[in-house]
């Protein structure tokens, strides 16, 4: 059985990889204010803060979620990922339910480094519960924020946004939330006559399965603006899927079109990095 390294709250669990699979479209995905509101006054729901050095930020607990998803008879493919017993379940769900650990260290390198992200249009690519994304929003930017699980936009991700951003609208009219693959995302994006490029692509703990590596370098090769930069945080090696650091470096080396840095490393256990990426200059091509 898979396992992925992982040692916060949530116990790691098996991965499922189904032998057929089905990459779902991508959509634009409207807040639903009112599903949200039900949500975040149900009975059972908890929320955990994560202290930063100049801001806090609230997000559902995992647990107490499934709860209220099971509560409100609400048949999702998080749930049955639960019921699974998996972490992910490739092409199903994949993994939103969760803050994975490289979050945390792109969060902290956010603001260790005091990014500022004021007139910035920012990317939280694989976004999962979202807190990349707010971190950004709460610092100034416009923030578009994509998951493969419509169901993790419209129960987590949204929330966790109305959460942080309790009082202020105009902080939430600066969001938008896709759903589906990678794929069909720059296409759901160019049809947007604002033809929206981003400044900042963030994407954290999306490596984990090679078959995306090529989907993932197009996104980045088709929304990043010319002068942009993207931060992925990522583990060297993950446990059974098979994807890891070297062999996306070594995918991304061959597109052509990047320059590679480490600008964080963590070697205790499984190692750790953040890599920034920017498009590369044509003279050094
Ligand atoms: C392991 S979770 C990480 C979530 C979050 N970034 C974090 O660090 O807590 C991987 C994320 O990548 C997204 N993802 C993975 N494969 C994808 C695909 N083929 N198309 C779109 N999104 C994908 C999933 O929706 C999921 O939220």
């Amino acid at each position: 059985m898979f396992k992925f390294n992982f040692n916060t709250e949530e116990v790691s669990k098996d991965i499922s990889v189904p032998t057929e699979e089905k990459w779902v479209n991508s959509k634009q995905i409207s807040p639903n204010s009112l599903l949200i509101n039900q949500f975040l006054n149900h009975k059972h729901i908890e929320f955990i803060t994560i202290e930063f050095k100049d801001v806090s930020i609230r997000y559902i607990k995992p647990k107490t979620m499934l709860e209220v998803l099971k509560d409100a008879n609400l048949k999702s493919e998080i749930l049955q990922a639960d019921t699974n017993h998996s972490d992910l379940i490739t092409g199903v769900y994949e993994g939103g339910l969760k803050v994975w650990e490289c979050t945390y260290d792109l969060a902290h390198f956010i603001c260790d480094n005091q990014m500022d992200f004021k007139e910035k249009k920012v990317l939280d690519l694989g976004c999962g519960m979202g807190i990349i994304g707010i971190l950004t929003l709460l610092h100034g930017a416009s923030v578009d924020f994509q998951d493969y699980n419509s169901d993790v936009i419209n129960y987590i991700t949204t929330l966790n946004m109305y959460l942080n951003t309790e009082l202020s609208k105009e902080m939430r009219e600066k969001c938008r939330f896709f759903s589906g693959d990678w794929s069909y995302f720059c296409e759901n994006l160019s049809n947007d006559p604002n033809n929206v490029k981003y400044d900042c692509i963030f994407t954290s703990e999306t490596i984990y399965n090679t078959d995306n590596y090529v989907k993932l370098i197009n996104v980045f090769n088709r929304c990043l603006k010319n002068d942009g930069v993207i931060y992925l945080a990522a583990k060297s090696y993950y446990f059974g899927v098979g994807g890891g650091l070297q062999q996306f470096e070594d995918v991304l080396i061959n597109d052509g079109n990047w320059e590679i840095k480490t600008v964080f490393k963590l070697t205790e256990g499984v190692t750790r990095s953040i890599l920034q990426i920017n498009r590369r200059c044509l003279q050094n091509k």
